[in-house]
């Protein structure tokens, strides 16, 4: 070994044992070595035993999993690139040729779009129910239904279903199918985050969400997580992530974990921030109604108030049909601190209109156009000053 360079890669110093401090290492590697060949052939992943190859598992993400496992009241964890692949891995984990998925007419959009565009065409169909009506995702169950999503509360228009109903219609139709394939219940997460309800003690089978957005809380890092407490759902998930070559990067896993110990607070903090904004905007002109499930007259505020204990940093307002979309969105371009973005339940305060006529199939009461907005960790009576002077551009 006299070139430097192969002295460099094979250099004899080892760090010592026993460095211990409060925030985990980050680990990085495409592969691990393995001390024989015996090791190489025996090592296991799966439990968690040992590690073999960096999509596999690293000491950063297999901290990070056990950590969300944690928070979501689950007992396993599968980290994805981001929300959306978690939602595509749960689909392309339970999902066969001739099965049907049903997913809440409410769900996250491009959910709806891996079904419509992927799911089709390999010939798994998908429909839509009714969240607010457990009768109608009763009707339309079928043999072939494999898969049932839930979100609560729904992406942008916040009805929060009723979770235990729900999934006891999937229940029963389960008990009347022995011997073929149960149907399994996925929940996107992604607002309660582990802190508004156990997922699991409402009774669903897999808990998805998108990290992204809480247990992050930079808006600097996407990432998703699939939970469970069932050791066959969790390794059908793992081999399907395993074969389909997912993996999250360390410095991403890092990020996480950097955000967890504060995500309790971060989530009351915006919690009670959103409260105060969606409570005033709802007494302002040209606003008929603000969706948040912690107002009463909210669809499903009565789920929310049996079954959450704190809310997320959403709500929504509907506009008076009177004023044109063109004035929604000066509106929106008028605002100063909340930005136009996508996205949540990072420092800044970021708004969106949404076409909610234009993402549904059953029938959206509401006439005039609709913004949804994310409360950023910015002091509330400064955003509710730049709504304030919004709103005078609204009805100008
Ligand atoms: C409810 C919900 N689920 C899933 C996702 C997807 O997360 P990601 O942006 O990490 O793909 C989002 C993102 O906005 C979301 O709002």
């Amino acid at each position: 070994m006299s070139d430097l360079s192969t002295r460099l890669i094979h250099h004899p110093y080892r760090a010592p044992e026993g460095f211990e401090a409060v925030p985990p290492g980050v680990f990085k590697a495409s592969t691990v070595v393995f001390p024989s060949v015996q090791a190489l052939r025996t090592q296991e992943w799966k439990d968690k035993s040992g590690y073999t190859y960096g999509l596999h598992g690293t000491p950063t993400t297999f901290t990070l999993e056990e950590r969300i496992a944690t928070i979501e009241g689950g007992r396993l964890c599968v980290l994805a690139p981001s929300g959306l692949s978690a939602v595509a891995l749960v689909d392309m984990a339970f999902l066969r040729q001739g099965d049907e998925v049903l997913l809440p007419d409410n769900a996250y959009g491009p959910g709806k779009s891996f079904a419509a565009g992927e799911l089709a065409a390999w010939g798994i169909t998908h429909r839509y129910y009714d969240p607010m009506n457990p009768a109608d995702l009763a009707e339309r169950i079928s043999p072939a239904t494999r898969l049932v999503w839930l979100e609560a509360p729904g992406s942008i228009t916040l009805e929060f279903p009723d979770l235990p109903a729900l999934v006891a219609v999937v229940g029963q139709a389960n008990d009347g199918r022995a011997g073929s394939r149960p149907i399994v219940t996925a929940l996107d997460n992604t607002w309660g985050a582990g802190i508004a309800f156990n997922a699991f003690e409402l009774g669903v089978d897999v808990s998805m969400q998108a990290l992204t957005k809480y247990p992050s809380g930079g808006a600097d890092v996407l990432m998703g997580s699939v939970v469970t407490r069932d050791e066959a759902l969790h390794q059908q998930l793992l081999l399907c992530h395993m074969r389909l070559g997912l993996g999250v990067g360390a410095n991403d896993a890092e990020l996480v974990l950097r955000g967890l110990p504060s995500m309790a607070l971060r989530y009351h903090a915006q919690d009670a921030a959103t409260r105060a904004l969606a409570q005033w905007m709802g007494h302002q002109p040209g606003v008929v109604q603000v969706l948040h499930p912690a107002l009463d007259g909210s669809p499903g505020h009565d789920h929310f108030v049996r079954d959450a204990r704190a809310a997320a940093c959403l709500f929504s307002a509907v506009f008076d049909p009177s004023i044109p979309q063109e004035r929604v969105d000066a509106f929106c371009d008028a605002l100063q601190l909340f930005r136009l973005g996508w996205s949540w339940a990072g420092p800044i305060s970021l708004c969106a209109p949404y076409d909610v006529r234009a993402m549904r199939t059953t029938p959206w009461p509401h006439a005039g156009g609709l913004v949804r907005f994310a409360v950023g960790l910015e002091a509330a009576d400064d955003l509710r000053a730049d709504l304030a002077q919004a709103l005078a551009v609204l009805n100008a």
